[in-house]
């Protein structure tokens, strides 16, 4: 994508979203355009000038409403369809120069049950994409994929006796005896000490939907070569915010915790409470993927990997306590030592990359961006209220399947 100028900077009104605007209109198709993260990019996108089209099928576990909002249809053009229609998806595809790919199953839990549905709709459906992309006729130029950090699983770690190295996962024997913490898979040390994942991280998917996100990459990373096209691929790190789907049992930690609290229940923190991930807020991530759709020259020869992250740890103990303390509530909080199978101990990202490739520095600390997503859920508390308890059911169907024990 040559001959984009840089103009200047802009701040959208209302929002947080700092953007260096290219001089080039582009032709952009953001599948899961519907989404959490997919609407915010495609109306930065569209506020910056470009031609954006949204394909989503509002999928009901994540979409109240069986249409797309105001606030997208007013500026792009949205359709309604299926990633694996592959007629509908040719047609949204029709004069596009970048495909941002973030349409998905996100539930790390859900997906060690839904197998064939997860592999379906993120793996079928992204090599339907290609397909397409491969044997018809298009313009397109760049794909930038929302892959995961979830392809890493337990990263790297380092040992005092041998330095890095990559644990495996838990093993069932040892989940169950409630030795939390991984051991270094070399000398038997135990406890070793959690460290940073950068993008040569050896990956090591441990749940479905993990496996699903490597797929991914790697069908976008092996087209794109072979067909000299720009990839850009995203590992996103724990994602929330304002926005998000609060009554999605899958949609993640904070959420969960926050229904939970507003509804006057006991927080319950698997395992010892110290389970921790790379939390990052959601403006953060619109930016980086946004600058990864815009920013000229970038993803070829070889597709371009990024970590998108905050670069610090958070454990889920805190993620309680901040949101108690954000809410100015006594906090009621259970540690249960129940423990969910497929789920890493800890993540954290190494976000130099993503600094030296895009030039982007994450702006929003933990507290202040808990700060904006509390303030967003309290004008959603009658919804909450109003919703049947599907984090219970979603609990539920992991105990039937013996996925999530004490
Ligand atoms: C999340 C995302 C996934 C993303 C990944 C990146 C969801 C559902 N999945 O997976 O799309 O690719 O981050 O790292 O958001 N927990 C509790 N109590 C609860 C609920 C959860 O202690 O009531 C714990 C879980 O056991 C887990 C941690 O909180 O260890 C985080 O869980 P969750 O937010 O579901 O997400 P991830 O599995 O990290």
């Amino acid at each position: 994508m040559k001959n984009a100028k840089q103009i200047k900077l802009m701040l959208i009104p209302d929002t947080c979203y700092l953007i260096i605007i290219k001089g080039e209109a582009l032709k952009i198709l953001v599948t899961g355009g519907a989404g959490f993260i997919g609407s915010r990019v495609a109306r930065v996108l569209a506020e910056l000038g470009h031609q954006v089209r949204v394909l989503d099928n509002l999928s009901p576990q994540v979409h109240e409403e069986a249409a797309f909002p105001a606030e997208l249809t007013e500026s792009i053009e949205c359709i309604k369809a299926d990633l694996r229609d592959r007629d509908a998806v040719q047609h949204a595809l029709e004069g596009i120069e970048v495909v941002a790919h973030l349409a998905a199953e996100t539930g790390t839990g859900q997906s060690m049950y839904r197998i064939r549905h997860y592999s379906d709709v993120n793996t079928t459906g992204t090599a339907g994409l290609l397909d397409i992309i491969v044997n018809e006729p298009n313009s397109v130029r760049r794909i930038v994929l929302s892959s995961s950090r979830a392809v890493y699983g337990e990263g790297p770690y380092n040992c005092p006796n041998c330095g890095i190295v990559y644990p495996p996962s838990r093993s069932i024997s040892q989940l169950a005896a409630h030795e939390w913490e991984m051991n270094c898979p070399r000398c038997g040390q135990v406890a070793i000490a959690s460290v940073p994942t950068t993008e040569e991280a050896l990956l090591q998917p441990q749940s479905i939907y993990a496996s699903t996100k490597q797929s991914q990459e790697q069908l976008v990373s092996i087209t794109t070569q072979a067909r000299e096209l720009e990839a850009v691929i995203l590992r996103y790190q724990n994602v929330y915010g304002p926005g998000q789907a609060l009554t999605n049992p899958y949609t993640g930690v904070i959420c969960a915790f926050f229904s939970s609290i507003i509804q006057g229940k006991t927080v319950t923190l698997f395992e010892d409470g110290e389970i921790s991930r790379d939390f990052v807020f959601i403006d953060d991530v619109v930016n980086a993927t946004v600058e990864a759709i815009i920013r000229p020259e970038i993803g070829a020869p070889q597709p371009l990997f990024l970590n998108v992250g905050m670069g610090a740890r958070t454990t889920i103990r805190e993620v309680a306590q901040t949101l108690y303390e954000t809410l100015e509530l006594p906090a009621q909080i259970e540690v249960s030592g129940q423990y969910r199978l497929g789920d890493v101990r800890h993540c954290y990202a190494d976000v130099t990359r993503l600094e030296q490739q895009l030039g982007y520095t994450p702006q929003f600390s933990f507290v202040a961006g808990i700060r904006q997503f509390v303030e967003w859920a309290l004008t959603q508390r009658d919804m909450i209220a109003q919703s049947p308890d599907r984090l219970e059911q979603a609990k539920a169907e992991l105990i039937a399947r013996n996925l999530f024990r004490n």
